[in-house]
């Protein structure tokens, strides 16, 4: 029977701003998930990053499921009313229609979900990351499926020496889902010039070549192209295996010693450094930075060991150390340029007021170099 591993996440209220949820609402959430675990599940394991909260659940139901999906999305309404009673920031944040339709894609949470039969031992990474967008682990995921300077098993692993498909979701597409299978070596290039586009394109999903096994399953939701407006960003979870026909943990850990900027930080509008942090981290500085952090587990017969929480090892101290700095610079130039998003991806309407109201005292000269403007 093929194993089932589903990341259902969203953010139902925080304390303090938008910055991590209380105890008593990850107990909510725990204690409805409790409750579902004898008839659906093989097995779940909860946690937080920032203002979110993930439930990861194991089962032989298959992708897309809607009693898993239902559960988990009764699981966030009911912690949203806890939310609520508590007084939380932006309880129920997420929780974008009123009623569950099948399948909580495209209702708010992000869903990451792959299904697998087990090998004798199967080890996987749980990524969680807040104040950012899915586009984000495109960099990660490149350098680690498809550059041999960072996965050394490209070149020394004959399963690896295969190369990966990826899938690419166009996220700018809001019509239904536009993607695009690559396939690496070959394609190399041309991932890279989809990758360099966080915002627009996206890894949904990548392949071994040698067994055609699925390796990483990420989610791609776009919150603002559901809700038509801006609820928050999308902070993205990903599903990775690893070891043997897959990169090692260590090979899909190690780009996140780059801490590369990405976009998000303050009000989903800035650019800000990708900050490798211990589960359960909350945002601080500049509401983040913005942060990731991975949890280390195997699954056997559909049960999960405990977790090794993969940056709390002090590598990662140095790695934290370089992205504070990075933080901190990047801030010192405030609203110019590259340290806050175009245009097109700014989260709050505000600046658009202001621009219509500017444009109107726009004047255009009568002719090239003339002194006196039009209508003065
Ligand atoms: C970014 C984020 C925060 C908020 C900011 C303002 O994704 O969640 O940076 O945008 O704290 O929040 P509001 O508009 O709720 O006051
Ligand atoms: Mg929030
Ligand atoms: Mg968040």
């Amino acid at each position: 029977m093929k194993t089932t591993l589903s990341i259902i996440k969203a953010d139902v209220g925080s304390i303090g701003g938008h910055v991590a949820p209380s105890k008593k609402l990850l107990g909510t959430i725990r204690e409805h998930v409790e409750d579902a675990m004898t008839s659906l599940l093989s097995d779940y394991y909860i946690t937080s990053t920032g203002d979110d909260i993930a439930i990861l659940m194991a089962h032989d139901k298959g992708p897309g499921h809607v009693d898993v999906h239902r559960m988990a999305w009764e699981a966030f309404k009911d912690g949203a009313l806890t939310a609520k009673a508590q007084g939380l920031y932006g309880a129920g944040q997420d929780l974008l229609v009123d009623a569950f339709s099948g399948n909580v894609k495209g209702m708010g949470p992000a869903v990451a979900e792959l299904e697998f039969d087990e090998r004798p031992n199967e080890p996987f990474l749980m990524f969680m990351a807040d104040k950012t967008e899915p586009g984000a682990y495109n960099l990660p995921l490149y350098m680690a499926f498809a550059d041999p300077m960072n996965t050394a098993g490209l070149l020394l692993s004959p399963e690896l020496t295969k190369g990966f498909r990826f899938r690419i979701m166009d996220v700018g597409y809001t019509e239904g889902d536009r993607v695009i299978d690559l396939e690496l070596p070959e394609d190399l290039y041309n991932l890279a010039a989809l990758l360099r586009d966080n915002d627009r394109y996206v890894v949904e999903a990548i392949f071994a070549r040698h067994d055609g096994e699925q390796a990483v399953a990420a989610s791609t939701t776009r919150l603002h192209n559901i809700a038509g407006r801006y609820t928050g960003k999308d902070d993205p979870v990903l599903l990775v295996r690893t070891q043997k026909n897959f990169p090692a943990s260590g090979e899909v850990l190690a780009p996140y010693s780059v801490a590369p900027f990405v976009n998000g930080y303050m009000r989903g509008s800035h650019v800000g450094p990708f900050m490798p942090v211990v589960s359960g981290t909350g945002c601080s500085y500049f509401d983040g930075p913005p942060i990731v952090s991975c949890l280390g587990f195997c699954v056997h017969n559909g049960r999960f060991t405990e977790p090794v929480d993969m940056f709390a090892h002090p590598f990662w101290d140095t790695v934290r150390d370089r992205a504070a700095t990075k933080a901190m610079e990047i801030r010192r130039q405030g609203f110019s340029g590259a340290a806050m998003l175009p245009f097109s991806e700014l989260e709050y309407g505000g600046i658009t007021n202001l621009l219509e109201k500017l444009d109107r005292r726009f004047k255009v000269r009568a002719e090239k170099g003339a002194n006196e403007l039009v209508g003065v």
